[in-house]
Order: C-alpha cells, then structure tokens, then sequence
C-alpha cells in the first residue's frame, strides 16, 4: 500500500538554511532513510545525507525528525500517521556542512583526549584474568555504534556553545566510566572526569539515555557510578589526608 507523504527537510549550508516542502511516495515497509533517497532519486538529487549500513550499525544517520534524535535508517514511517507532516532536521549540537549532514569532528577530538586503556606494568596481552561480571558490565558500553545522539541532546552543549571545550558529553564520560570500571586499567580517570571532561557539568537529566538506539543505560550505568566514584574519593578521608600532605 503507498501513499503520498508531506515532508519538510532542511535545506542549506554555510550557515543559511530553510525548511523545504516535499511531498513524496511512502511504500509499505520503508524507513525515513529510504525517503530521503527518494527524494534525492526523484525531486532533489544535490540533498545532502550521511548513511552507510542502513541497518542501526553504523552510526552516520543520525538526524532530528520531529525536533527528536534518531536514526533516519531505523525510523519506519508507520510509526506516523499517513496524514501527519514529516519535520527532518539535521543534529542541532553540531555545525551543519550541508543539508542533514553535520560536522562531528567535536566527537572526534573528544575521543582522542582520552588516554587509552593502560594496564599494569608487566601485565601482558593474554594474561589479564577478568571475572564475568565485569566483562558484562563494559559490553554493555561497547554496544556503542558512535552516533553521538547523546552527545547531540545533552542540554549542557546543545544550548551553551560555549560549554564544548569543557564537557566531552555523554558518549566520552561512559567510555571513561567504562575504563575505570577495568579492572586492569590503571589510569588516573576519576580526576580527568571531572576537572578535564566537566563530569559535574551532567545534571543527570537522563535525555541521552533516552535517545540512545542501541539503549545503554548511560546515565545509571556509567555516569551515576562515576559521579559516585568520584565524590566517594573526594570525601574519602585517607584521600584527602594524602592530599594534604602531598600538596605541602
Ligand atoms: Fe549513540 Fe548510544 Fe553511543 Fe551515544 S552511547 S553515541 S546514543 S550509541
Ligand atoms: Fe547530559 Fe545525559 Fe547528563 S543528557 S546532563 S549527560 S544525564
Ligand atoms: Fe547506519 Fe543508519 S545508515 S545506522
């Protein structure tokens, strides 16, 4: 069964931009992505948009559709009624480059800011000994697919520019809470949590993890905990003791 949709798709770069009016065939089946491709096939060939697997794996079709983050590939058009306009936006925490593709590179050097996985002098690769739990626990985070939906609805960038350099958002404080939770990680993560990625910054508004497709619980399972570990080495008092003395 088709029918004809109403859209409205953001058009525009270098900082100009409107919304332009479509209305389009839908078939049974179809997700938001495969009317975009329409559109590029048939009505507007120069739209810009990012997409690779099609398949929720992927992470580069990440766009707002009725003012919400999603995934354009894993959004099917029978969750809207036949009757209602379709609004898609590119991120709106990001710059746009063109149309719905922004530019992420934010994420990117985030990312890099994070020392990687260190193990204890001496431990080599193939000798760590984990127990299942704490396997567990980080496979949860390494379901992770890099769309930066979080990072793009956390109110602390989306509304404050000014805030990116000093809060890495969601997606970077749970890979840190996720190297700190290693058992053979040895690095200093609490410390850079807090004064280098604005770990205090996250007001536990949970929207990231509302967003989130792939549904990591990142608020409960990687920021409270953090913010946990944290204030409990804060107020530990051998810890401030020992930071006492070293600071004199
Ligand atoms: Fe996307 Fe979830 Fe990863 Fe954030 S944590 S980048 S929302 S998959
Ligand atoms: Fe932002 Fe998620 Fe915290 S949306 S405020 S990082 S709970
Ligand atoms: Fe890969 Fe949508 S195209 S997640």
């Amino acid at each position: 069964m088709s029918y004809k949709a109403k859209f409205k798709v953001w058009r525009g770069e270098g900082g100009e931009g409107r919304l332009e009016d479509f209305t389009v065939e839908v078939n049974e089946g179809e997700v938001v992505l495969d009317i975009i491709h329409r559109l590029q096939a048939t009505q507007a060939p120069d739209l810009a948009v990012r997409w690779n697997c099609k398949a929720g794996k992927c992470g580069s079709c990440s766009m707002e559709i009725n003012g919400k983050p999603r995934l354009g590939c894993m959004t099917r058009m029978s969750t809207f009624d036949e009757d209602e306009t379709i609004t898609v936006t590119p991120m709106r925490t990001f710059p746009v480059i063109k149309d719905l593709v922004t530019d992420v590179s934010y994420n990117y050097q985030k990312a890099r800011e994070i020392p990687s996985f260190t193990p204890p002098a001496g431990v080599r690769p193939g000798e760590y000994r984990m127990k299942q739990v704490d396997v567990e626990r980080s496979q949860e985070f390494r379901k992770c697919i890099e769309c930066f939906m979080c990072n793009n609805v956390c109110h602390v960038i989306r509304d404050h520019e000014e805030n990116k350099t000093n809060f890495s958002g969601p997606r970077f404080l749970m890979r840190i809470a996720e190297l700190d939770m290693h058992p053979y990680d040895v690095a200093d993560r609490q410390e850079a949590a807090q004064e280098e990625h604005g770990l205090g910054y996250c007001n536990i508004t949970k929207c990231c993890t509302e967003v989130c497709p792939e549904h990591i619980k990142i608020t409960d399972n990687a920021l409270i905990p953090m913010k946990e570990r944290v204030v409990d080495r804060k107020y530990d008092p051998l810890v401030w003791l020992g930071n006492k003395i070293l600071r004199r």
